[in-house]
């Protein structure tokens, strides 16, 4: 199958500035801040380039060495559906982890459903628990959030491999 991008390590600083960019667009201002993708120890961080141009992120940490979280997968709103997501995801599981290591991530639920959920489950990932409304007391004062409606209404679900 043609690949529409190219996954490489988040190590180039013009392309953490343009992953800057795609989290405001999608996640809101402030959410993220530059530091978020700068390459550190225990951290994973992939870009998906399109003509040398960043469309979108996996970044993930190491828990211990048996857990990695999931952190942030993000695609610029043009890209998605396209498959970039899965080539990120692909590209994490296949070059970046042991089969050994155990995957979490927490998505967000809104009124109309969990982003993230078919990704995750598309790489064995299930939904095992509802932890709430854990942004309400940053959600809309922190970071700038597209989906407050006057409130924080949205929930997250833990997923695990
Ligand atoms: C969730 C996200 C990363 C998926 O990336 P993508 O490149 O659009 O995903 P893909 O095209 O590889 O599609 C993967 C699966 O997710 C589904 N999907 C993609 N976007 C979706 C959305 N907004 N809502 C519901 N399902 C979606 C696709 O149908 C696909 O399933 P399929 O392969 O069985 O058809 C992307 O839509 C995104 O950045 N969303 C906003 C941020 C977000 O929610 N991030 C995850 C939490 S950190």
């Amino acid at each position: 199958m043609k690949q529409l991008v190219k996954i490489n390590d988040l190590t180039n600083s013009t392309h953490q500035k343009q992953c800057l960019i795609i989290s405001k667009s999608i996640f809101g201002d402030l959410y993220h801040d530059i530091s978020f993708f700068e390459p550190k120890k225990n951290i994973i961080s992939l870009v998906a380039l399109k003509n040398e141009m960043a469309v979108g992120f996996l970044i993930a940490h190491f828990i211990n060495t048996k857990k990695i979280k999931l952190d942030c997968v993000g695609v610029s709103k043009k890209f998605q559906k396209q498959k970039v997501g899965t080539q990120l995801m692909y590209y994490f599981i296949k070059n970046k982890l042991s089969d050994s290591v155990k995957i979490v991530a927490h998505a967000w639920k809104n009124k109309d459903g969990i982003n993230a959920q078919n990704l995750n489950i598309k790489f064995g990932l299930k939904p095992i628990l509802n932890l709430g409304k854990i942004w309400v007391n940053e959600c809309n004062k922190s970071f700038k959030c597209p989906y407050y409606k006057g409130r924080c209404t949205c929930e997250s679900i833990e997923f695990s491999s």
